[in-house]
C-alpha cells in the first residue's frame, strides 16, 4: 500500500473511530441525506436528462445504501461507488446487486478506470470534508462526465460555532458534560467546517463546472449544490 492510501486511512479512521459503528451510523442516518428532497431534485435535474444506459458514479460511497436505491430506480444504469476505507468497501461488497460495481481508490488522487465523457452523474454525499482537498476528484470527475453531465455535491460547510450548536444534544457549557463528549463534539466541529459553501463553489467553477444550484442546508451547516460539466 503506498504512503498516501495508507495516511488516508489513518486520517478516516480516526475521523470515524468506531469502522463497524460509522457503517451503522451511515445506514441509519441514510434516509436523512438522501430524503424527499434530494428524490425530487435527483428526478427532476439529473434522471430527466439520462439516457438508456446511464452511468452513475458515487463518490465516497460508504456502505454503498447510494447504489442499492438507485439501480433500483435505473435498472439498466452501471452504477459505480469509490470508496477506500477497509470497513466501508466490506460493507459495500455485501450483498452488491447487479449492475453496481465498486473501485477501491483514494479520491485525493483518483485515477478512476472509466473513459473521458462517459459519466453522466456524479454524487458526492458528506465526503469532500473529510478530504485535505478535494481538487483533484473535482477534475476527475469533470475528466470523466460527459459534456453537460451532472454532479451533486451535498456536505457540511463552515458555519460560526453557535450555528452549529443549534442541533447539538450536548450542553457544552454544563460543567458536567462529561470530558469526552465535549472533545468529540469540538473535534468533529473543526472536520465539520473545512469548506464554506463559497469555497466549494469557487473549486468547482476553476476545475471546469457551471454552477446550476447552491443552496444552504439545516441551518447553514450544511449546502447542496448541482454543477454540471461546462
Ligand atoms: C460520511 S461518509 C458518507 C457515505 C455516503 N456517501 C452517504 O452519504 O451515506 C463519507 C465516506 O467517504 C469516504 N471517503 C472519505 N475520504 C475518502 C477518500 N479520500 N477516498 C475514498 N473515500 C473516501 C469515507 O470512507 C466514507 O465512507
Amino acid at each position: 500500500m503506498n504512503d498516501k492510501l495508507q495516511q488516508t486511512k489513518a486520517m478516516l479512521a480516526k475521523h470515524h473511530k468506531d469502522g463497524e459503528a460509522f457503517v451503522q451510523l451511515m445506514k441509519e442516518t441514510y434516509t436523512g441525506r438522501f430524503n424527499e428532497d434530494f428524490w425530487a431534485l435527483w428526478n427532476a435535474q439529473i434522471a430527466s436528462k439520462f439516457g438508456d444506459s446511464p452511468v452513475i458514479v458515487d463518490l465516497g460511497t460508504g456502505p454503498g445504501e447510494f447504489l442499492r436505491d438507485v439501480i433500483q430506480r435505473h435498472p439498466a444504469a452501471r452504477v459505480i461507488g469509490v470508496e477506500c476505507a477497509e470497513y466501508m468497501l466490506q460493507a459495500a461488497n455485501d450483498e452488491l446487486p447487479e449492475g453496481c460495481e465498486i473501485i477501491a481508490a483514494d479520491l485525493h488522487d483518483p485515477h478512476l478506470p472509466l473513459d473521458d465523457n462517459s459519466v453522466d452523474a456524479v454524487v458526492a454525499s458528506v465526503v469532500l470534508h473529510e478530504m485535505h482537498q478535494p481538487v483533484r476528484t473535482m477534475q476527475e470527475m469533470q475528466r470523466c462526465l460527459k459534456p453537460g453531465g451532472l454532479f451533486y455535491v451535498m456536505d457540511w460547510v463552515r458555519a460560526p460555532l453557535q450555528q452549529y450548536l443549534a442541533d447539538a444534544e450536548l450542553d457544552v457549557f454544563d460543567r458536567n458534560t462529561p470530558l469526552d463528549e465535549l472533545e468529540d463534539l469540538f473535534i468533529h466541529f473543526i472536520e465539520h467546517n473545512r469548506f464554506s459553501i463559497d469555497d466549494l463553489e469557487f473549486m468547482l467553477q476553476n476545475t471546469g463546472f457551471k454552477v446550476l444550484e447552491k443552496t444552504p442546508l439545516k441551518n447553514g451547516q450544511m449546502a447542496r449544490l448541482l454543477v454540471e460539466k461546462r
